[in-house]
């Protein structure tokens, strides 16, 4: 599925397949966005878009295959699953500079957050079902090392995060040595 973080919220602003577009020449495209970084999946779409244009040209859109995929990607791993109207049109537009004014940064705070959601409609529960979206799905190291390494802008081994449980943060730096943005 193209992930969200397509992975995400960033799904959401990508819910017309805005996300799955290209960078041109002129515009820096939503998945070049510093909170896309990461993004997995659009290779996967891109495959199943193709096999659907051979078959059937011009009919299902890339909004909708991303639906799809996520659905069967929830009630694969045991979730779910719910019936999913189809005829979504594929958006146009797609510039990063949207998705990095729109979506939430992983750093934020409860309070922020919940101010981000509800200026998009949402309330703190729906906000807290949305994020359990993330019971699927994978991180790389990005968004972790400033919290185990450099909380403090110490930057060294010792700079992490007080309220973190110890032996978790051990886990974490094995996983995600210094330096290291992409690891899982
Ligand atoms: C508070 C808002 C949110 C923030 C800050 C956020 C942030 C992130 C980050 C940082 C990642 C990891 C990306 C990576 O390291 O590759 C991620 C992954 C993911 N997010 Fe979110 N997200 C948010 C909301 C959502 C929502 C609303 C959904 C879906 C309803 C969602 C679904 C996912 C999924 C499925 C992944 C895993 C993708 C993968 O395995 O590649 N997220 N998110």
């Amino acid at each position: 599925m193209a992930s969200a973080s397509a992975t995400g919220l960033n799904a959401l602003l990508g819910c017309d397949g805005s996300v799955l577009l290209n960078s041109t020449a002129t515009n820096q495209a939503e998945r070049e966005a510093h909170v896309n970084f990461g993004l997995r999946g659009v290779p996967e779409i891109d495959q199943i878009k193709a096999a659907l244009e051979q078959s059937c040209p011009g009919v299902v859109s890339c909004a909708d295959i991303l639906i799809m995929a996520a659905c069967d990607a929830t009630a694969k791993v045991g979730g779910p699953t719910w019936p999913v109207a189809m005829g979504r049109r594929d958006g146009v537009n797609s510039t990063s500079l949207m998705a990095d004014s729109n979506l939430p940064f992983p750093a934020l705070n409860f309070s922020v957050l919940g101010a981000n959601f509800a200026a998009k409609g949402f309330n703190a529960r729906e906000m807290i079902t949305l994020s359990g979206a993330h019971t699927i799905g994978r991180t790389q190291c990005n968004g972790i090392l400033p919290h185990i390494y450099n909380f403090n802008g110490k930057d060294d081994a010792n700079d992490t995060d007080p309220t973190m449980n110890k032996q978790f943060a051990v886990f974490l730096k094995k996983q995600c040595p210094q330096g290291n943005r992409t690891n899982m």
